[in-house]
């Protein structure tokens, strides 16, 4: 959490939530702790195989990340951290995000999904059933553009390659993991209402498991479309 801590047990939110789409998701259906606190790496692990089906070699660097921002926040070795923990800006966190706010001096708001920046990613799509690497690889660069131009003066950082390997995150989980072509209607669900689209026929075991090797894979495709 950025910005002064609380005064009282009783001024302390009840349920946080991070920068990242899929943290959020998981968390909104009980697949991680509903209140986004005390999370674990064995918590990370289960969440994503069962309610995703992703290989744990997939998260685990990102789950040692997170454990490192809490204990840079809190000055104690943690083995557990809250989702908000996350929006420190500039470590994992990073600019040109597609759904939410770059954090800008200041502005807490880079946990919470932006309809202006979405806006952006949806008109480079243009209605598209189905996101290919072009559309996708199209959606980081229009995202560089604006963030590049828009941020305020001195604090944009190119986060180009993070965004591509989110990118590969979601085009393997709606899409195929080699081919990728992800189901828009899918796609537009999980950023905008962070749960997961099973009322439109999506399921976690539709496809095969995503793995670091995968993703490491189609990341290079997006990096060439
Ligand atoms: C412990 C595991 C994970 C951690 C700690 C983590 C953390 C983060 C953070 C801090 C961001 C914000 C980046 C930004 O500033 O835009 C982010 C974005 C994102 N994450 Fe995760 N993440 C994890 C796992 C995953 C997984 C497995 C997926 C797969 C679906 C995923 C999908 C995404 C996507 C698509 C974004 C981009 C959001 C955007 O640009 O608007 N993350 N993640």
């Amino acid at each position: 959490m950025v910005g002064g801590g609380a005064a009282a047990n009783d001024s302390l939110p009840l349920l946080v939530r991070s920068p990242c789409p899929a943290l959020n998701t998981l968390a909104n259906h009980g697949y991680l702790p509903h209140s986004g606190k005390g999370i674990t790496t064995a918590d990370i692990i289960s969440a994503f195989a069962v309610g995703q089906n992703f290989a744990a070699d997939t998260v685990t660097g990102a789950a040692a990340g997170a454990l490192a921002l809490c204990s840079a926040e809190t000055g104690v070795n943690c083995t557990m951290w809250d989702l908000d923990m996350l929006d420190k800006p500039h470590e994992i966190e990073h600019d040109n995000s597609l759904s939410r706010e770059d954090y800008n001096f200041g502005k807490d708001n880079n946990t919470v999904f932006s309809p202006r920046v979405w806006g952006q990613v949806l008109r480079i799509w243009r209605g598209a059933r189905i996101i290919d690497f072009q559309l996708a690889a199209a959606a980081v660069s229009e995202r560089v553009a604006v963030a590049s131009h828009t941020d305020a003066p001195g604090w944009y950082v190119n986060a180009s390659a993070s965004s591509y390997h989110e990118t590969a995150f979601y085009i393997s989980l709606f899409g195929d993991p080699v081919e990728g072509n992800a189901r828009q209607d899918w796609i537009n669900v999980w950023f905008e209402q962070e749960r997961m689209p099973f009322e439109l026929g999506w399921t976690a075991t539709q496809r095969e498991t995503i793995t670091a090797a995968s993703l490491t894979a189609m990341e290079a495709k997006l990096e060439a479309a």
